[in-house]
């Protein structure tokens, strides 16, 4: 077991109804001036933000609520918000949805903290993000895991780069999570985040020093929860039960627990943000295409390992190491299809891509050749290229 670190000091609100006490959560966390930050539109046609802002206003607390952030959220949103609220007094910013709705509102927190700094100098690594305002969440979708992770993911709309940003403050001080809230969820955005849920364990799981029972242990349960509770959740939408077992799974999925004390792998998260910054498309989609290329290129690298997440998660009783390893693939790419998500990009709103497509790709993902992604097998531009292909 390598050495490491583990610190999740979110507070989990969990069950029926928690997001009433979002303004006690609030006043606890010793916030006066609230920033709202909600997306498109579903968190005020359900009632959630009525709901909340009420319970704000209840714990005698002001508030302004600010919407329209969209999916693969947009730098020039979160600037523009910070541009305009600067000098406004807010101690606490708070969103209301998911993902796209908490990086948003992670940046949104720097901005306030520090407004001199420009958000995107945080995610070029130009600067290091030292101070921020706190933060919480009310979520909407089990997806990202944002609630309690330590990273946060913008698209500069001027570039098309969509960049992740790491930092200890990055984690929210609290996430209120009403599994109940997730069942108005369309069916392709349940699917996604089945499939992004999976991947951040699994983007963990594939790792070069695998010598850790415990959390090995823990990351295959949690795979098996998540395929089984998924199914469930997708036949029944309005299913409370599968709903909180996804919705628990997705923030254990993403802080850290499934991947302690081995090296993070995350090139199929790598592989996809370029497709969601050229395209457009959901994160999940971007995921459920790249992993069975990205897995049928690298199985020559650890077929053990592949072989053992295909006993453990998929029950597969094949002997041999090699055909074991191929039939877990394949079970991954059947369920992603079960799930109705893309398995390759003529599926996908992006069509059949060019040469040169997958040549730019290949070279944004390797940032124009300057890294190599990946652990489980190193990966540089040409084998991207050859992945995307
Ligand atoms: O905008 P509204 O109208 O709310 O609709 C949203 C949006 O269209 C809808 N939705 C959410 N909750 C709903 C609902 N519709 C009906 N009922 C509800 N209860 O779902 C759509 C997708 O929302 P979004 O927030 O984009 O989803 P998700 O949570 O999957 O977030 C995706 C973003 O998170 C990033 C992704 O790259 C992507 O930009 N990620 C963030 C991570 C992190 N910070 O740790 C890690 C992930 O790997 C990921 O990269
Ligand atoms: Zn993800």
């Amino acid at each position: 077991m390598n050495d490491f670190t583990y610190h999740v000091p979110t507070k989990v609100i969990f069950g029926r109804d928690t997001e009433l006490q979002a303004g006690e959560a609030v006043r606890r966390e010793g916030g006066h001036k609230v920033l709202v930050l909600y997306g498109g539109g579903s968190a005020v046609k359900s009632g959630l933000l009525g709901r909340v802002t009420g319970s704000l206003s209840g714990a005698g607390l002001e508030w302004e609520a600010v919407g329209g952030i969209r999916p693969n959220p947009l730098l020039g949103f979160a600037q523009q918000t910070v541009d305009g609220h600067r000098d406004a007094g807010f101690d606490f910013v708070l969103a209301v949805g998911g993902g796209s709705v908490l990086d948003t509102a992670k940046a949104v927190a720097h901005g306030l903290a520090r407004p001199g700094t420009p958000i995107w100098d945080y995610y070029l690594g130009r600067a290091e993000v030292t101070a921020s305002l706190p933060k919480g969440s009310v979520l909407t979708i089990a997806a990202a895991g944002s609630e309690t992770s330590d990273s946060a993911v913008l698209t500069n709309e001027a570039t098309g780069e969509k960049r992740g940003l790491g930092s200890e403050r990055n984690k929210p001080q609290f996430a209120i999570m009403n599994p109940a809230l997730t069942c108005t969820l369309p069916p392709r955005q349940t699917a996604c985040g089945i499939a992004d849920i999976m991947m951040h364990t699994m983007d963990r799981y594939f790792s070069v020093d695998t010598d850790n029972a415990f959390t090995d242990a823990v990351a295959e349960a949690l795979l098996r929860t998540t395929v089984e509770y998924g199914r469930a959740a997708m036949a029944d939408p309005a299913d409370y039960k599968a709903r909180s077992e996804i919705m628990w799974c997705g923030s254990l999925s993403h802080n850290g627990l499934t991947g302690l004390g081995q090296p993070k792998d995350f090139s199929p998260h790598a592989l996809g943000h370029e497709l969601s910054g050229m395209f457009d498309i959901p994160h999940g989609e971007s995921l459920s295409i790249m992993w069975p290329a990205w897995a049928r290129y690298v199985v020559g690298s650890g077929p053990a390992r592949f072989a053992r997440f295909g006993r453990n998660v998929w029950g597969l009783a094949r002997e041999d190491d090699a055909a074991c390893a191929a039939a877990a693939i394949a079970a991954v790419e059947g369920y992603f299809r079960e799930l109705g998500m893309p398995v390759c990009f003529s599926q996908a709103e992006m069509g059949v891509q060019s040469d040169e497509t997958l040549r730019e790709l290949a070279r944004r993902c390797s940032y124009c050749g300057s890294r190599v992604v990946g652990r489980f097998q190193p990966l540089r531009e040409p084998e991207l290229y050859e992945i995307y292909l």
